[in-house]
């Protein structure tokens, strides 16, 4: 099975990039694994214009559908995304705008190849999970509406440093276990 795996954070060294390193590592034995980091790519805001309403295609050139197409290569997909001010980072709250023309709640609307299933990894420095939810929340909203499964998620609190995911590795494994 194919597995992208997206780090939604703009630190392509921390605690996020080492989940995503810790569950490539136990994945890969069994699957074939694409990794990348939202802010390797050239994402312009959504302009709130609704052309794609009409069109089910943006006015805006940039990288957005370089993203979805690898997304239309993989059959599970898996956002790892630190909170930011308890909330997804920018950059991927700025892709996710982004994805309206393949939103399934206008005709037409663009789509990618269904049967995909989705799972959410949230991150966050304090200590309670209600924040880790509420990513979670965010991640499998954007799911739904692209008609991607929601299939599974995490929640890691008390990370900030990717030191501090050593300790949490049989939690990440225990989890990647059941991404199918
Ligand atoms: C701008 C910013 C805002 C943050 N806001 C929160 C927050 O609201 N709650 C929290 O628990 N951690 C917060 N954190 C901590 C991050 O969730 C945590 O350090 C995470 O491990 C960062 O992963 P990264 O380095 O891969 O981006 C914030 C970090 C940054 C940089």
């Amino acid at each position: 099975m194919k597995i992208l795996m997206i780090n939604c954070s703009p630190v392509r060294n921390g605690a996020t990039a080492e989940i995503i390193q810790t569950a490539h590592s136990f994945l890969k034995k069994t699957h074939e694994i694409r990794s990348i980091c939202i802010d390797d790519y050239d994402v312009h805001f959504c302009k709130g214009c609704r052309s794609c309403h009409r069109t089910a295609v943006c006015v805006q050139k940039d990288d957005v559908t370089k993203i979805i197409a690898e997304f239309e290569w993989a059959d599970s997909i898996v956002c790892v995304s630190p909170s930011y001010w308890a909330d997804i980072p920018g950059q991927f709250k700025a892709f996710i705008d982004r994805c309206t023309p393949w939103c399934n709640t206008h005709e037409p609307h663009a789509s990618i190849r269904s049967g995909k299933k989705g799972y959410a990894i949230a991150l966050r420095t304090g200590p309670g999970m209600r924040e880790c939810n509420r990513i979670i929340e965010s991640i499998e909203h954007f799911y739904g509406h692209m008609e991607i499964l929601p299939s599974g998620s995490l929640g890691l609190c008390s990370v900030e440093y990717k030191e501090d995911v050593e300790g949490r590795k049989q939690e990440i494994e225990a989890f990647c276990a059941q991404i199918k």
